[in-house]
């Protein structure tokens, strides 16, 4: 296997062949850099042998592969266009890619599973144990991050533009059943909000239950968006509810 400042060079060549000028390219290249550390912290945190923490990495480096080319193609990152860049980045490191950033062909399952199924709504596939846990993974890496830089980046993507939006019935229902919100139900801005606190939902291990806790990177998060009136009611208690939520999950892994 590669070391980690190989992968990492490696990575950085293929983003090379990119333009770099663009936002969304440079944002993708560091968002990829931070899922990689953060899935290390999480394999770490579950005390895995060092080299699971190095395939751990590696699929932090290589979940987002394919969004380069969907930027290249469409311009922008729309989670509803046609090219699921999971999928993408599935088909380009299985024809291929993969063998560029590691030389053993040993964890070919388990990167392409995690890769393929990093952004599903729900992870129900037939996987083997360890197949599951660097999807899980990589899951949370990815969640954790993306919390982490909404709770500060100023990114238009994130702001309410609609101060009038309501969140939509199916939104709330599924809410409210602790599930996540799939992007064909987002109507309006605040069906975003909703399901970006709705991740909470889908979190793993506790260490990413932690860091979401105490670094309050919902509450950041919905800092920024200055809701008023009705909405920011309404969201404040869906964020109370989530974090009783997640309060419970983590008492619930703690007392196993
Ligand atoms: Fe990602």
């Amino acid at each position: 296997m590669y070391s980690r400042e190989d992968i990492k060079k490696k990575f950085e060549n293929f983003v090379a062949s990119y333009n770099t000028e663009e936002y969304v390219v440079r944002h993708k290249r560091e968002h990829s850099l931070k899922v990689a550390d953060v899935c290390i912290d999480i394999a770490k945190s579950l005390n895995l042998s060092k080299s699971d923490c190095e395939i751990a990495y590696l699929i932090g480096i290589l979940h987002d592969i394919g969004r380069f080319k969907q930027i290249e193609i469409y311009k922008v990152l729309d989670n509803n266009s046609k090219l699921d860049h999971a999928e993408y980045g599935y088909g380009l490191l299985k024809n291929g890619l993969l063998y560029d950033f590691i030389d053993t062909r040993e964890y070919d399952d388990i990167i392409l599973k995690a890769v393929r199924y990093h952004n599903k709504i729900k992870l129900e596939y037939d996987l083997s144990e360890r197949e599951e846990l660097f999807c899980k993974i990589i899951r949370d890496a990815d969640k954790l991050e993306n919390l982490q830089r909404q709770s500060y980046e100023n990114y238009e993507l994130y702001k309410v533009a609609d101060k009038n939006a309501q969140i939509s019935d199916d939104v709330i229902s599924l809410f409210y059943n602790n599930e996540s919100i799939p992007y064909d139900k987002i109507n309006n801005d605040l069906d975003r909000v909703v399901n970006r606190i709705a991740i909470i939902f889908d979190v793993n291990f506790s260490y990413t239950m932690e860091q979401i806790l105490s670094n309050k990177y919902i509450e950041k998060y919905l800092k920024r968006l200055e809701l008023v009136g009705n909405n920011k009611v309404i969201i404040e208690k869906m964020n109370k509810y989530a974090n009783e939520y997640l309060k419970d999950k983590l008492k619930e892994i703690n007392d196993l």
